[in-house]
């Protein structure tokens, strides 16, 4: 039982750790350029939901040379539900993603993962075990980003 009580305290101090190394989201970042709404209405797939991508200037600069991003790009991702079946509009907003390409992340590849609650509170997700590792494994070759130019047409 003790032994069970440390390990549940050992994984929130963790987790902590991490949020606390989680910078905030980036301000303003509503007003960069936005994608289209994006449902995805498979419930097997983790995007199931709408989901609108938010790309700075280097970002876009990232998407036209083709996912070969400069220092600096950003991109943030707000995901909402899908409520009550009904996928034309907007459900509650249950999370939001950030990646930033930052050359000191290096166990990331150089890019630095984040994920927030609906509030924008850091969530504490380990960003190689909870994101690195699908990104790498389906995206590695995009720069580790899978969505595209096309998606902000
Ligand atoms: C199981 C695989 C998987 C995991 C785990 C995952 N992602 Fe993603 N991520 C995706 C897919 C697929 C997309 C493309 C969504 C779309 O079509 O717009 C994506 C898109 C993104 C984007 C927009 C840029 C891009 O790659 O298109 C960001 C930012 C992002 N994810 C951050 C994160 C963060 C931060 C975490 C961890 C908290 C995470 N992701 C965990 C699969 C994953």
């Amino acid at each position: 039982m003790r032994r069970a009580v440390l390990i549940i305290c050992s994984l929130a101090i963790a987790a902590s750790a991490v949020a606390a190394s989680q910078p905030p989201l980036p301000k303003g970042y509503t007003s960069w350029h936005k994608s289209p709404r994006k449902v995805v209405s498979d419930k097997k797939s983790l995007f199931y939901g709408i989901h609108y991508l938010y790309a700075n200037k280097k970002a876009m600069q990232g998407y036209r040379a083709g996912n070969k991003f400069p220092e600096g790009s950003q991109i943030v991702v707000e995901h909402f539900n899908i409520k009550n079946g009904n996928p034309a509009v907007d459900g509650p907003k249950n999370m939001v993603v950030l990646m930033r390409k930052d050359k000191r992340q290096k166990a990331t590849a150089g890019w630095l993962y984040a994920g927030y609650t609906a509030q924008g509170k850091p969530s504490g997700l380990d960003p190689v075990s909870n994101c690195f590792e699908c990104h790498q494994k389906e995206a590695a070759k995009r720069d580790y980003v899978f969505s595209g130019s096309a998606d902000f047409r």
